[in-house]
């Protein structure tokens, strides 16, 4: 049986159902709540998984993974976590959410893009060597479907062999994203619950959303709106990605953007 976040991504939730175990749903990163389902259910099936995004996509906050971690294991189950937005973000050189936490061995199973930080396309899975010859040799959607292509797989090598020979670029993003949360915080933007450079700006309802974005784009800036069924009704937003390419100048246009827009449609005052 299969222990997923409530919010986990929605390759999760369909790798969970093609596995055609048995799934629950736990609220969102309550460790608490887990343990509850975990000692009311696991007792019926003899092998048990919990997964969980790294970094949640939408909102840029942070799995609790030691905690996730002592709680499967109390209870023998295997932890498996993607961390398609930590890796090139979180740990050291953007070692990703394992290495942030210090818990190299003890998570069972990452899984990981390089469509992301890295830029290119192709993902990773990184667990023990027998899950790794047993997913190469039994992984139908892997089996079943084209090899990546030559130039794809060398710029995944080029951007690893960036981030392996210094943490410039990795630290540069982090004081993107600082500064940039910072001054939209300061202009009396709501950016939730991030933790990391993920920067929702929450607006509520998704037609303003929408507004909101289309007139980012006239004023230079694209920045899309994402609404239900991604995210739950009234939560809607736009998501903010500041990367290490943006420069100082960038951010502050972007800033003077959102301020004109956000004075405009009434979200700031
Ligand atoms: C948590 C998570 N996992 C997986 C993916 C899918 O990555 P890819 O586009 O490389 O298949 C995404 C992309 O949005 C994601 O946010």
């Amino acid at each position: 049986m299969i222990f997923s976040d409530q919010l986990n991504h929605a390759s999760i939730i369909d790798g969970c159902r093609l596995s055609r175990a048995k799934i629950i749903a736990y609220p969102h990163n309550d460790v608490d709540a887990l343990e509850d389902l975990i000692k009311e259910h696991r007792g019926n099936y003899r092998r048990a998984l919990v997964v969980t995004d790294g970094v949640f996509s939408m909102d840029g906050d942070i799995a609790p993974l030691p905690q996730l971690a002592e709680v499967a294991k109390r209870h023998n189950c295997i932890l498996m976590v993607d961390d398609a937005h930590g890796e090139g973000v979180l740990g050291r050189g953007g070692r990703g959410i394992v290495d942030h936490f210090g818990l190299h061995g003890i998570v069972d199973i990452e899984v990981g893009t390089l469509s992301k930080a890295f830029g290119v396309v192709g993902g990773v899975v990184a667990g023990s060597k027998r899950l790794v010859e047993w997913l190469r040799q039994r992984g139908r959607p892997f089996l079943f479907s084209s090899a990546m292509t030559v130039p794809d797989v060398a710029a995944c090598l080029a951007a690893l062999d960036l981030l392996e020979e210094s943490t410039e670029l990795v630290d540069r993003l982090w004081e993107n994203a600082r500064y940039f949360k910072a001054e939209m915080q300061a202009l009396g933007f709501d950016t939730g619950q991030s933790e990391t450079p993920i920067t929702p700006v929450m607006l509520g309802e998704a037609p303003l959303a929408q507004t909101f974005s289309r007139r980012l784009f006239e004023e230079g800036v694209f920045a899309t709106a994402i609404g239900y069924p991604t995210v739950p009704r009234g939560a809607a937003r736009i998501r903010v990605m500041p990367s290490a390419a943006h420069t100082k100048e960038d951010l502050d246009f972007a800033l003077q953007a959102f301020a004109k827009v956000g004075r405009e449609l009434g979200v700031i005052g």
